[in-house]
């Protein structure tokens, strides 16, 4: 990282986490981002070189040609000065040049397409306030707010949305891209080092956009060959009393008219689909940990939980959320 940049890090950590926090940009961890910052810390170079030269110009003329004691007339005047009028046209033009080498350079190598070789697709979806990623490469797969990709590998991904616009970024593998509704954009990331990659809805989309949040789980090729297998053959048939209750329930009280839970017959798609709920870090869009107590709080009571969310309050007695509880922390 250059000296710039290096500066702004330092400047941004006093004030700014996303600077060097576990949303840092700063800090890429894919080729995308790298590029992105190696772009950003090449203009940073120039104008930083040119600031130094224009504060020094600045300096010495303050110094050598302020008015002395004495002195009534003017100063010589150089207007009309063809040397310097060609000096100070064809320095910006060449360093704006410049910038834009580097510049068109990375965009179309940035530039994604559905079919980009030796790709995984994924198709994202942007909902109020939350992400569903379908893979049809591999059975339209369906899973919501934590992409699993395999690392060093190139995932394309098409972003739509289904209501109104969002953006979206994983500052450590790229920049942000918007998902319009009616409109397909396509970006490509790529994660270097398996790990857990933190993003986050960046345009505003209504009441709960700060909590539009989603990982990448980026995982070995075997880990993610495993995980496509699991999804692919969910374990959704409750086991115990209690969790039979709660398969009976995701109908009855209406969880199923906006969920899809592969292996059921539920199949609503309002919602996230919740087929692999259990392998899940986080709920209510990466908002809390994912844990029965959580769970139980959020099915409870959505709004208190997060403000603006969209599942409704169904007013449910304590034993059917247990039980909804019981049944949820079964599927993987
Ligand atoms: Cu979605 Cu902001």
């Amino acid at each position: 990282m250059g000296l710039p940049v290096g500066l702004l890090t330092v400047l941004g950590a006093a004030g700014c986490g996303s600077l060097t926090g576990k949303e840092s940009m700063l800090q890429p961890a894919g080729p995308v981002a790298a590029a992105q910052v190696q772009l950003l810390d090449s203009s940073m170079w120039i104008m930083f070189e040119i600031f130094v030269v224009v504060a020094a110009v600045l300096i010495i003329a303050l110094i050598r040609f302020r008015a002395r004691p004495g002195q009534t007339a003017l100063p010589p005047q150089v207007e009309g000065n063809n040397r310097l009028e060609l000096l100070w046209t064809i320095v910006p033009a060449l360093l704006l040049a410049l910038l834009a080498v580097g510049t068109v350079k990375e965009t179309f190598a940035l530039n994604a397409s559905p079919t980009m070789k030796n790709s995984v697709l994924v198709d994202v979806t942007g909902h109020q306030f939350w992400w569903s990623f379908e893979y049809p490469g591999y059975g339209n797969l369906i899973t919501a707010n934590e992409l699993h990709i395999p690392v060093g590998k190139r995932i394309v991904l098409g972003l739509t949305s289904a209501d109104v616009m969002h953006s979206f970024w994983v500052p450590k593998l790229g920049g942000k891209t918007d998902l319009v509704p009616g409109k397909e954009n396509y970006i490509w990331i790529e994660a270097n080092t398996p790990g857990i990659y933190y993003g986050q809805c960046a345009e505003f989309c209504g009441t709960g956009h700060a909590d539009m949040r989603l990982t990448v789980d980026a995982q070995t090729p075997q880990a993610f060959a495993a995980w496509v297998a699991t999804m692919q053959h969910p374990v959704s048939t409750p086991t115990t009393a209690l969790a039979k209750a709660g398969y009976r329930y995701f109908a009855q009280v209406g969880c199923s008219t906006c969920h899809t839970i592969g292996g059921t017959p539920y199949a609503g798609v309002v919602g996230p689909n919740l087929t692999d709920l259990t392998g899940r870090l986080m709920i209510a869009a990466n908002l809390i940990p994912n844990t029965p107590a959580n769970l139980y709080r959020w099915i409870q009571d959505p709004q208190a939980v997060k403000p603006g969310a969209k599942m409704p309050d169904l007013h449910l007695k304590s034993k059917e959320i247990t039980a909804l509880v019981a049944y949820l922390e079964q599927l993987k």
